[in-house]
């Protein structure tokens, strides 16, 4: 057993955790990143890709936006396509704003790559597996790597470790929590065939959801509405594009252009989220704390604004002794994660076809959707919680 120490002990190195360590080092504050899994699989899971302008904008502030801004897609609006209509939302025009698609896998290795070339710490596979005395001044984070356990001993612990992480659970005695599961998941495929639509495509057919996004001018990224726990085995690659092409249907025709599944998976759908997210010296951040239905394309920006106020609470903390904003930490994000919550749960009951709805609910549905394409003030608030609610301390 071996024991070291750092100001603050960050546990996973997905985009929360990295992005923490990354915005604490900028403020001049060690940290020491703890990621169970391996280099190479964090920096290739196939996750989200839609940034929110304010995301965008803090990581070109903060120095790791080069790559986004040169392999990123700048996108001023998407596509909502019902009743084999397309309606456009404009962000542009409604907002002054825009979003940027790019692969939080890519965003992932431009923080390591960061971290690493600033001297940072990140230790891989290295599965933490304790959390200990939180209620005081020195939490300990104990791992392993290989067959020996190390104590992390720190002032303030991260709990950046996801929804299955070990963080939350370590406090939940003391967590209230809230929760919606959904009766259906996406079918996501990779494929490798240039984007059939210069913007993303929501398309709400009687059949199901679809949705087209896309990675780059030669790779798509597809999802469509499936049951929770629906069986990949039983989707061919044929399969996957026919009940795609019939979903994306449009008067006057439209056809995806198909192409190489290169990976696909189902994802089940929850909406979910913990209070307080501190307790003692932890503090969760992204999907530790959270989880949206990916409809809103909210988890990375959810993720990336906790750990912007926990970098802003940390600098005040360390700085000038000043503990309020560590102590207002969850209520400052919370006030956001629930607004970012209702979005996410709204775009997704207003997209997806429920087995359970009567023929009422159904015209309802396609009501609020004629409504959101047709009126100004509603198509407003769809683009502004799109592109992306401003972060607290952070005006416009
Ligand atoms: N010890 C060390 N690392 C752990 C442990 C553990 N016990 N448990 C989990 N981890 C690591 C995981 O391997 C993962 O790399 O914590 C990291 C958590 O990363 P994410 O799950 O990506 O969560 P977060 O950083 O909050 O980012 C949220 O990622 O999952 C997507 O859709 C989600 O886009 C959202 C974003
Ligand atoms: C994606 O590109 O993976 C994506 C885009 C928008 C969403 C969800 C996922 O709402």
């Amino acid at each position: 057993m071996t024991t070291t120490r750092t100001p603050v002990g960050i546990v996973g190195a997905g985009p929360a955790g990295l992005l923490l360590s990354h915005l604490l080092h900028l403020r001049g504050i060690e940290s020491v990143v703890l990621e169970a899994r391996s280099r190479d699989y964090v920096e290739n899971r196939i996750r989200a890709g839609v940034l929110e302008h304010v995301v965008e904008q803090m990581l070109i502030e903060t120095g790791v936006g080069a790559r986004m801004q040169s392999d990123g897609l700048r996108h001023e609006g998407v596509i909502l396509r019902f009743g084999a209509r397309d309606h456009r939302i404009d962000f542009r025009a409604l907002t002054g704003k825009h979003v940027m698609v790019y692969s939080q896998h890519l965003l992932v290795r431009d923080l390591i790559a960061a971290r690493l070339t600033a001297g940072g710490t990140i230790r891989f596979e290295a599965e933490c597996v304790g959390l200990h005395d939180v209620d005081t001044a020195q939490p300990c984070i104990r791992y392993r790597q290989g067959d020996t356990e190390h104590d992390l001993v720190c002032d303030v612990i991260a709990g950046c470790d996801g929804f299955h992480g070990i963080c939350r659970p370590a406090i939940e005695a003391h967590l209230r929590v809230f929760e919606r599961e959904y009766p259906f998941g996406w079918l996501g495929i990779l494929a490798d065939a240039a984007p059939s639509s210069a913007e993303l495509v929501y398309a709400n057919h009687d059949r199901g959801f679809a949705l087209l996004s896309m990675r780059s001018a030669t790779v798509s990224r597809l999802y469509l509405q499936c049951a929770p726990d629906e069986d990949l085995d039983a989707w061919s690659d044929d399969r996957i594009w026919g009940e795609l092409q019939t979903r994306f249907s449009r008067e006057g025709g439209f056809t995806l252009t198909e192409g190489r599944i290169t990976q696909k998976g189902v994802t089940p759908m929850r909406s979910f989220v913990s209070e307080p997210m501190q307790h003692g010296r932890l503090f969760l951040a992204g999907d530790s704390a959270h989880i949206v239905p990916p409809t809103g394309a909210k988890g990375l920006n959810l993720a990336a604004g906790d750990v912007a106020v926990l970098a802003r609470a940390l600098e005040a903390f360390y700085r000038h002794g000043e503990t309020s904003l560590l102590d207002g930490y969850s209520a400052t994000c919370l006030d956001r994660v629930w607004k970012v919550q209702r979005f996410s749960w709204w775009m997704t009951s207003m997209l997806h076809r429920f087995a359970t709805h009567s023929d009422f609910e159904r015209r309802v549905q396609l009501a609020e959707l004629e409504y959101v394409t047709s009126s100004a003030a509603a198509a407003t608030s769809l683009a502004e919680n799109y592109v992306g609610l401003p972060l607290p301390g952070r005006h416009g």
